[in-house]
């Protein structure tokens, strides 16, 4: 979603900050903007992509100018458009704005504005925060941030110029994350941390409403009564290149071949010779013990992570668990009870539904554990306990490696959870361990597949719909293979529990319409063959997933994946890893820009 940068140092701005932005691309946007200052503050935005912007200041002459702001704009207030792009300015032309997130009071604040003689440019909320400013401007940066912070609502990550501090650079935030990136003569604000690493290793984390004021030779940050604060330096310890293709033609195969080498920094250090370890948490055996029911909460994958995560943590602790999608779960007054856990699970850390969710989940009391990869972000630091995937980075818009390590932390804690309850016998637990070690491997050996799902895909990238059946962690596994197919090759897909086809859906499938059917289940292997049958003599083209050794699939199913046998339990972590490749290739065949899909963003920091 939009990104944010900024730029105040010895150095020429623009291209600071068209680095900076370029570095944020892959969070999804429609237009781009940057301020400067040139005798007061020049602003220059676009739509369309920041090569248009690129060359819009190509045209009009780069500014010389050592201090600016930067934006990418995912629109959400006012079609994505030139007039609508950020930055924006006041009406006397002093102040300039980026800003991420939604100001929802903003038609409040325009009528209120309107009445005192403002004019408005655009359809945005942000523009309000400019006029806003302008309007209660009383010559110094922090008391005027501090009068806007008391009349805005909503979610918010702010960039501010005025041209009566050429030597000045504001940022706050609230519920948008923004850091402060801090160099030697020179800093920096971005809404993430590859916007900085070129130039700096070491941010600040803004919380809610801090103001940070930066000048070329200092950054100093403020609470919302104006006092001064001091705040822990954190230092990225991940590479540049963690961020960069690294020789693929896309992040998301990168990121889909880094699988086995970020499960095994998620498992390993969790497994020792005494078994399940989570350092990380400090949920009691106590609590553990008289857990009542678990809440697993959170949006898109993450929420297909914890269908697994119900299906294991189910099996093998006994425990009832309940999956809710985060923007329902915010507003359908769940009933949580004294002695439930909310699990909380997103990479971004950021996804403005899930930390709503998170809220609602402390505001009744319950405990809140989360599965996060970024660390720091606001989702970690309101749990209570934060379990992170180390799957570093993740820039391709389609999740990933942050799905698979998600699911081996579910496995983790089901597991740590059955032990606890004594759920399962000794002998059980530790073959479900000795397991759970082996899963990076298995999940290299699967990744093999890479050239035969090529050939594949490329059968099939021209399919107009595809269906995708499955049960219990199979039926997991085809909706998060279906949202990869819809979201990055644009093909219709729909994913159905195997035995839920007949009692309509099945009018949808005639000759020659695509059905995969993920069986990798043994348990449940011979019904998934009955479903295939069903739909084969419909007329569909059935490509199944199944086991080594499974061989009567042939006779049904026109072509048969083979995935190395794993225990049922785990099904859950291998039976994805094909049709992760198989959506990659098909929207590689199509033409289609895989790691950045048309209307969509990697952190939704909006509701
Ligand atoms: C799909 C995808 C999204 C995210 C969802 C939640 O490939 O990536 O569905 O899973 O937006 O994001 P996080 O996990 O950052 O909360």
């Amino acid at each position: 979603m939009c990104g944010i940068v900024g730029y105040i140092g010895k150095e020429q701005a623009v291209p600071v900050l068209l680095n900076g932005l370029a570095k944020l691309e892959y969070r999804g946007y429609d237009s781009a903007g940057i301020t400067v200052f040139d005798n007061g503050v020049y602003t220059i935005k676009t739509q369309g992509r920041l090569a248009n912007l690129a060359e819009k200041i190509r045209q009009e002459g780069q500014k010389p100018s050592h201090i600016g702001i930067g934006h990418t704009r995912w629109a959400t207030h006012g079609a994505p458009s030139d007039r609508n792009s950020h930055p924006h300015n006041s009406q006397n032309g002093k102040i300039s704005v980026v800003h991420n997130g939604i100001i929802e009071n903003y038609l409040e604040l325009k009528a209120f504005l309107e009445d005192k003689g403002y004019h408005f440019v655009s359809e945005t909320d942000t523009e309000v925060v400019a006029q806003l400013f302008e309007y209660e401007y009383d010559g110094d940066m922090i008391s005027t941030t501090r009068k806007l912070l008391q009349q805005i609502r909503g979610a918010y990550a702010l960039g501010i110029l005025c041209s009566d501090h050429p030597d000045t650079l504001v940022a706050v935030r609230k519920d948008s994350p923004l850091l402060i990136g801090l160099g030697k003569g020179e800093n920096y604000i971005a809404s993430d941390i590859p916007a900085l690493l070129e130039y700096t290793r070491e941010y600040y984390l803004l919380e809610e409403n801090e103001i940070a004021l930066l000048k070329q030779d200092e950054v100093k940050l403020y609470d919302m009564d104006g006092g001064e604060i001091q705040k822990e330096v954190y230092h990225v310890t991940w590479n540049l290149d963690a961020a960069e293709k690294g020789g693929y033609d896309y992040f998301m195969m990168k990121e889909i071949m880094e699988q086995p080498e970020a499960l095994k920094k998620t498992i390993q250090p969790r497994l020792t010779e005494a078994g399940i370890h989570l350092q990380d948490i400090s949920l009691t055996e106590e609590e553990i013990k008289n857990c009542g029911r678990i809440h697993i909460v959170a949006c898109g994958s993450a929420w297909h992570a914890g269908i697994v995560g119900r299906y294991v943590m189910e099996e093998v602790s006994r425990i009832p668990v309940e999956v809710d999608i985060a923007s329902e779960f915010r507003y359908r007054n769940p009933i949580l009870q004294k002695g439930d856990l909310c699990i909380i699970i997103s990479q971004s850390g950021e996804t403005a539904d899930t930390l709503a969710a998170l809220r609602e989940a402390k505001k009744q009391g319950i405990k809140v554990l989360s599965i996060v990869n970024v660390v720091g972000s606001s989702i970690a630091r309101e749990s209570d306990d934060v379990i992170y995937t180390w799957a570093g980075p993740e820039i391709a818009v389609a999740t990933t490696k942050g799905y698979t390590t998600q699911l081996s932390v579910l496995y983790l804690i089901a597991l740590y959870f059955a032990k606890v309850r004594g759920t399962l016998s000794e002998a059980r637990l530790g073959a479900y361990l000795e397991e759970l070690a082996t899963l990076p491997e298995r999940t290299a050996e699967i990744l093999k597949m890479d050239a035969k799902m090529a050939e594949i895909a490329k059968k099939y990238a021209f399919s107009k719909d595809v269906f995708i059946i499955g049960r219990g962690l199979d039926y997991a596994a085809a909706m998060e293979a279906s949202l990869k197919l819809k979201e990055i090759s644009y093909i219709h897909s729909e994913a159905y529990a195997a035995g839920e086809l007949k009692h309509g859906t099945i009018s949808l499938i005639e000759e020659g319409t695509l059905v995969v059917a993920i069986a990798t289940q043994s348990s449940l292997f011979e019904k998934l063959v009955s479903n295939v049958k069903e739909v084969k003599a419909r007329g569909a083209k059935v490509l199944a997933i199944a086991p080594e050794g499974e061989t009567a699939i042939e006779d049904v199913a026109d072509e048969v994946v083979y995935l190395p046998k794993a225990g049922d339990l785990f099904t859950g972590s291998y039976n994805v890893l094909p049709m992760q490749m198989f959506a990659y290739y098909i929207a590689v065949e199509r033409g289609c820009d895989v790691d950045k899909p048309r209307n969509l963003a990697k952190s939704v920091t909006v509701e």
